[in-house]
């Protein structure tokens, strides 16, 4: 049987606590107890970043090209996406940024970068199915990136368990369209 615990027993106590963030102040919001591999954390928020942009442009050209019959829904749809996933690059690029990294918003490799393709769509089934394909990329990556990061940054965890939360919507308003429009 485990012996509770002294109230406060696990915590540092308050003198160390008070020195220690002391030191390396010009880092920031890093402290010496963030326990994960930060390079690879800003690598890895880089390539979301690059996901997220290359989705807003995609969601953009398909807001702007969606024509036919049911497309003033859909358009509808596309530019509410475009407006989230921009949503999203803005949080990723912020909390690159207090980890004391660097946003790379550079377009030459933009698309190299991101796990999503750009993929224009012949018509607004095609449209909608490349944005579904491109959801179900982003949905597995954050997971992938949730399960890596774990508790070493709750932060960047909870971000991204926040994003991955409204990818899984995006993914199922498109499937109801899909459906919607029997296909
Ligand atoms: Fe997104
Ligand atoms: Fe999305």
């Amino acid at each position: 049987m485990n012996t509770p615990a002294k109230p406060g027993a696990f915590l540092t106590d308050i003198k160390t606590l008070r020195a220690r963030a002391r030191q390396h102040i010009e880092q920031g919001a890093i402290t010496e107890s963030y326990k994960a591999d930060l390079p690879t954390v800003l690598k890895l928020l880089n390539e979301a970043l690059a996901t997220e942009l290359v989705c807003v442009l995609r969601y953009r050209r398909h807001y702007f090209m969606a024509t036919g019959i049911a497309a003033d829904g859909v358009a509808a749809e596309f530019l509410q996406h475009a407006n989230e996933e921009q949503g999203h690059a803005d949080e990723i690029a912020a909390r690159i940024v207090q980890l004391n990294g660097e946003p790379n918003f550079n377009p030459e490799g933009l698309a190299s970068r991101s796990h999503a393709e750009y993929v224009e769509g012949e018509n607004l089934i095609d449209m909608i199915k490349e944005d579904l394909v491109a959801e179900r990329i982003a949905i597995d990556s954050y997971r992938e990136m949730i399960n890596y990061v774990g508790d070493q940054d709750t932060t960047t965890k909870r971000m991204l368990e926040g994003i991955l939360a409204m990818e899984e919507e995006h993914a199922d308003d498109l499937g109801g369209l899909l459906e919607k429009m029997g296909s």
